[in-house]
């Protein structure tokens, strides 16, 4: 149970960093990142949902070029990108915020045209992702993704060690830290789940061994940029790209495990564990917010959950203590200042669909309408929410 009277904008204290709300702007893919590299479109983005004293969470960014399965993402595995990233991160510190870098490999949520040399992209199996899911292509067609080829046991440090590479990067970049992308049926959830795992080697089979990737690459992380910089995001109930499993529960519960003992090895905890739940289908809604609950009473350290909250819902997360903070995506893509307009009860701009991955440096990105500058000013002073701590 939280405290009494705590709120989405209570201050929070999160490992070493000083939060004034618990808003987090949640990884959204939303492919402005031109060649890979961002620009200042993203600068501009990024910037205008900072808040003082607020978290932002990047989207998804390659941290190798077989990383990629949508067009105009970016990377932070080039000297480039990391000298881009820099203005990025200067602008959200100029604000206030403290932002960290989500770290991502698609695994076989991709197509041969994403790949250097047209080859097959990796994964932990050359099973392919069902024609029931489709891949963005680069024309704005929606394909299928390739048929993938599983990494050979000898291979997988390798790839292991891209995360930690591209996790060193992101701190010279001036991350803050890192957040390692293990949802959403890419390659991590790729060796998670028993729906798609089906190595026979030290990597498949129980749960030791589908965690072993995992833990693997929290470890290399954790031992590049140390604990308190790293982070992880996991979404066991969510079947998205066939990722399937057939017991979530408690696959949440056997990660959550290893990462207190992880912890309790290096002395310390990670930032945080970020569980993207379920978008409840009418009628689960109560089973969700149980099994987000067991996952979050298991896990030692700050937690933060993704997926369906309003304010009313975050709210009341955070006041019964479900979560420690609350991250939001698709409001926070169509309102650019939703930290105010969620302290004031404000009404919220609808977003739009259509405008999430196209590549329009302004439309549908950053030509959001901002609450007008009459009423904001007026309503600053009858409010505390932008008091730092
Ligand atoms: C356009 C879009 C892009 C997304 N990209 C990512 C991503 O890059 N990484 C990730 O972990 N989740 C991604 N997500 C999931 C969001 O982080 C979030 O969990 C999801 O939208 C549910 O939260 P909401 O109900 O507040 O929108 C994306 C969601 C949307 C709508």
């Amino acid at each position: 149970m939280a405290e009494k009277g705590t709120s989405l904008f209570s201050p929070y204290k999160m490992g070493k960093f000083s939060l004034s709300h618990r808003v987090v702007l949640a990884p959204l893919t939303r492919c402005r990142a031109l060649g890979g590299i961002p620009g200042d479109a993203l600068v501009e983005y990024y910037t205008q949902r900072s808040t003082p004293g607020g978290f932002l969470i990047t989207e998804g960014t390659l941290i190798s070029p077989t990383a990629r399965g949508f067009p105009h993402v970016p990377g932070i595995y080039s000297d480039a990108q990391v000298e881009a990233w820099k203005k990025v991160v200067n602008a959200v510190h100029a604000k206030g915020s403290i932002i960290f870098c989500q770290l991502w490999h698609v695994g076989r949520a991709s197509h041969q045209v994403y790949q250097p040399g047209g080859a097959a992209p990796i994964s932990s199996t050359n099973k392919a992702i069902s024609n029931r899911w489709r891949i963005l292509m680069t024309d704005g067609t929606y394909s299928t993704c390739s048929a993938p080829r599983a990494l050979e046991t000898s291979e997988i440090p390798e790839v292991v060690e891209l995360y930690s590479l591209a996790a060193l990067n992101a701190i010279r970049a001036g991350f803050d830290g890192v957040e390692i992308h293990g949802g959403y049926g890419y390659l991590i959830d790729q060796f998670l789940k028993d729906g798609i795992n089906d190595r026979i080697d030290e990597y498949g089979g129980s749960m030791e061994n589908r965690c072993r990737f995992l833990m693997q690459v929290i470890q290399a992380v954790v031992s590049a940029v140390g604990a308190e910089r790293v982070a992880f995001r996991t979404s066991p109930a969510i079947d998205h790209n066939d990722a399937t499993d057939s017991d979530p529960l408690n696959l949440g519960l056997s990660v959550i495990e290893r990462i207190n003992k992880l912890q309790l090895q290096v002395g310390s905890e990670l930032t945080y564990l970020h569980v993207q739940r379920e978008l409840g289908r009418p009628g689960t809604e109560d089973v969700v917010v149980q099994t987000t609950r067991t996952w979050r009473r298991a896990y030692q350290g700050t937690f933060i959950c993704s997926g369906g909250f309003t304010r009313e819902l975050g709210t009341q997360a955070v006041a019964e203590g479900d979560a420690d903070l609350v991250s939001f995506g698709r409001d926070f893509i169509s309102n650019p200042d939703l930290v105010l307009r969620l302290k004031l009860n404000a009404p919220l701009n609808k977003y739009i669909r259509e405008t999430f991955y196209t590549h329009d440096p302004v439309v549908g990105y950053t030509d959001y309408p901002f609450l007008s500058k009459a009423k904001q000013v007026d309503d600053w002073h009858h409010s505390d929410a932008f008091e730092l701590i």
